[in-house]
């Protein structure tokens, strides 16, 4: 069951940016225990950035972070990885000239054996069948939305309790961005796991979320219920430009 009165993830007065240029003006959101957190925001928002800085990727130059009420400060992703938080970021990035299976094997890099390497990679194969029968194969083979399979599978190899997931609809065909999305939705329902995720197919993850942040210009500019969004063109053009 969601519980967004237990924040898994407490985002603080977050503030950041490149060089002297500052993106993030003090983001404030959380992520309950089993939610769907939807963050939308128009191109350039900083929403790729928000994930980066999470994940210990982009430095934090105000605010604070926790995970399970944990500081993520001088996190670095290798322990954010062993504390169960994953991380999928934009592009569906693979390693085009490994095969699945090696892919599989880096998203298990922290697994400390082979047992715990087999059983994670093949809990990720139950989820993703369609990898199976291509593991032997490179991923440069695979079509764009295998490639977005893959991706989420080598995120899933650790069995996170939460996952970052930026985009993860890019460049897919419509039937392809519901599976995924469905997908992410069953992960949730049936495995527990919490979601942060960036999706620029608004109406499509407005329907898979239990809540909705909206970012513009640095700051939030709507936190909560999905359902005014939906019902409402208009404010959702409000809350988005
Ligand atoms: N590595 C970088 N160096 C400098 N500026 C960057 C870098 N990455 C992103 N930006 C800038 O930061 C802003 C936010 O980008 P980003 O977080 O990617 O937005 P979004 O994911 O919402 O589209 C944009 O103006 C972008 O040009
Ligand atoms: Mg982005």
């Amino acid at each position: 069951m969601a519980d967004a009165t237990r924040p898994l993830l407490q985002v603080d007065a977050v503030v950041t940016g490149y060089g002297k240029k500052l993106i993030l003006n003090g983001i404030t959101l959380s992520v309950g225990q089993g939610e769907i957190v939807a963050l939308i925001g128009h191109n350039g928002a900083g929403k790729s950035t928000l994930l980066r800085t999470i994940f210990g990727l982009q430095p934090l130059w105000e605010g604070k972070l926790f995970f399970d009420g944990q500081s993520l400060k001088s996190a670095k992703p290798r322990d954010l990885l062993h504390m169960g938080i994953a991380y999928v970021p934009q592009g569906n990035r693979v390693f085009t000239d490994l095969t699945v299976r090696e892919n599989l094997a880096i998203g298990g890099i922290t697994l400390e054996n082979k047992k715990l390497l087999h059983e994670g990679i093949t809990r990720a194969l139950i989820l993703f069948p369609v990898l199976r029968e291509r593991l032997k194969q490179r991923a440069a083979t695979l079509s764009g939305g295998q490639k977005q399979m893959l991706a989420l599978a080598n995120a899933i190899v650790l069995s996170p309790r939460f996952l970052l997931l930026d985009e993860p609809s890019l460049g897919l065909a419509p039937p392809l961005v519901t599976a995924a999305l469905s997908r992410i939705q069953q992960l949730n329902r049936d495995g527990g796991l919490t979601v942060l995720i960036v999706e620029q197919k608004v109406r499509e993850v407005l329907n898979i979320c239990q809540r909705v942040c909206c970012l513009k210009l640095g700051k939030v500019t709507y936190d909560g219920s999905p359902e005014p969004l939906k019902s409402d063109p208009d404010k959702l053009r409000q809350v988005f430009l």
